[in-house]
């Protein structure tokens, strides 16, 4: 396949590329490197089968010229941070939504029919059937975040109506794994790299959160798009599994071989739009074949191992130096 990848240069997006390349696809990259890194596509920029466009999903018209004569778009571009939605209340909006929407009207103007969506299991907001399955019912939002991912499956959904394209749709759990760069295990780590001793925690720490390792995540989406055929595929990703933000401290600060005291807050969540309870049913795509390969607990020290090499990613860095290799449409 000729694979258009945007959000390419981000954590789960550069690590599609990656995987994309490795199974011998030909794949352009579209990202305005907000929060993606050049550096993620070091190994990519190498293969004759990459080419980077540094473009913004906010132009149709980029668009359109970028992914003309691919056949496959995997739309992973997004404002990925829940948190300060309601400092920036247009951005979940103008980035999640209309440009989902662009995105869209691009591969039409192309041509281009299949589509991969990274949405979030953020959209069940905070659901009572737990674990999660595809058809629980949305019953309130909580995030403008979660709200822009709803507004985005709902249009790529009228799209497959309406213009005969082939969805596929994925609500993630929280991913974790090389490359990660924003989050909770980024969060406690710099607040540790500063300060050894002192850990403050956002919320009592009871919160139940499920994550998946990226590599885990990347084999579930090429699984699904390999066997589920339908117009609309939907598809949670998760592990069968969850813990607690107590659970994840401890694992932090044993790989991190440190004993700070901890304070937690009062809060039964961290923040407005924090679910308490986030833990998807992921019977639909272990159904077709799919099994997670890395625990939770094994997949938080390996972020937490990351960070702690790449400790630039905590406490800020000086990404995006000139490109070694890119397309400017
Ligand atoms: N990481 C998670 O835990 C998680 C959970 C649920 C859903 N998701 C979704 O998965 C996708 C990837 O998330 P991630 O964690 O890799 O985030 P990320 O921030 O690392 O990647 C997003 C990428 O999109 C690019 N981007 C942002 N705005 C853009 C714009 N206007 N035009 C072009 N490029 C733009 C950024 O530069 C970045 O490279 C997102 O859609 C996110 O909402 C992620």
């Amino acid at each position: 396949m000729k694979a258009f990848v945007t959000g390419a240069a981000g954590f789960v997006g550069s690590t599609l590329v990656d995987r994309l390349l490795a199974a011998g696809h030909t794949v352009v990259g579209y990202d305005n490197l907000s929060t993606g890194r050049r550096a993620f596509l070091a190994e990519a920029i190498s293969s004759e089968r990459f080419s980077l466009v540094v473009g913004d999903i906010s132009s149709q018209e980029q668009l359109a010229q970028s992914m003309l004569g691919c056949d496959f778009v995997f739309h992973l571009a997004a404002n990925a941070d829940v948190r300060f939605g309601l400092q920036h209340p247009k951005r979940d909006l103008e980035t999640n939504t209309i440009g989902t929407f662009n995105v869209l009207e691009a591969m039409r103007t192309c041509n281009i029919r299949k589509i991969v969506f990274s949405s979030t299991g953020s959209v069940y907001g905070e659901t009572a059937v737990v674990p999660t399955p595809e058809d629980a019912p949305f019953p309130v939002q909580t995030s403008l975040y979660g709200a822009s991912k709803v507004a985005g499956e709902s249009l790529i959904q009228a799209y497959a109506a309406g213009f005969d394209f082939q969805s596929w749709i994925f609500r993630f759990v929280g991913v974790l794994g090389e490359r990660y760069t924003h989050g909770h295990v980024v969060d406690f780590c710099r607040q540790l790299f500063i300060d050894s001793n002192n850990l403050n925690v956002l919320g009592n720490g009871h919160q139940q959160k499920s994550y998946i390792y990226v590599q885990d995540c990347i084999d579930a989406i090429f699984c699904a798009i390999d066997s589920a055929a339908a117009k609309v595929n939907i598809f949670n990703l998760g592990i069968d599994n969850f813990c607690t933000v107590r659970d994840c401290v401890g694992w932090i600060t044993e790989e991190l071989a440190l004993n700070p005291t901890i304070k937690f807050g009062t809060e039964d969540r961290g923040w407005i739009g924090d679910n308490p309870v986030i833990f998807l049913d992921t019977a639909k795509i272990r159904a077709l074949g799919w099994s997670s390969t890395v625990s939770i607990e094994d997949a938080i020290k390996l972020t937490v191992r990351y960070v702690n090499n790449n400790r630039e990613v905590a406490l800020g860095s000086s990404e995006n130096k000139p490109a070694v290799s890119e397309q400017k449409a």
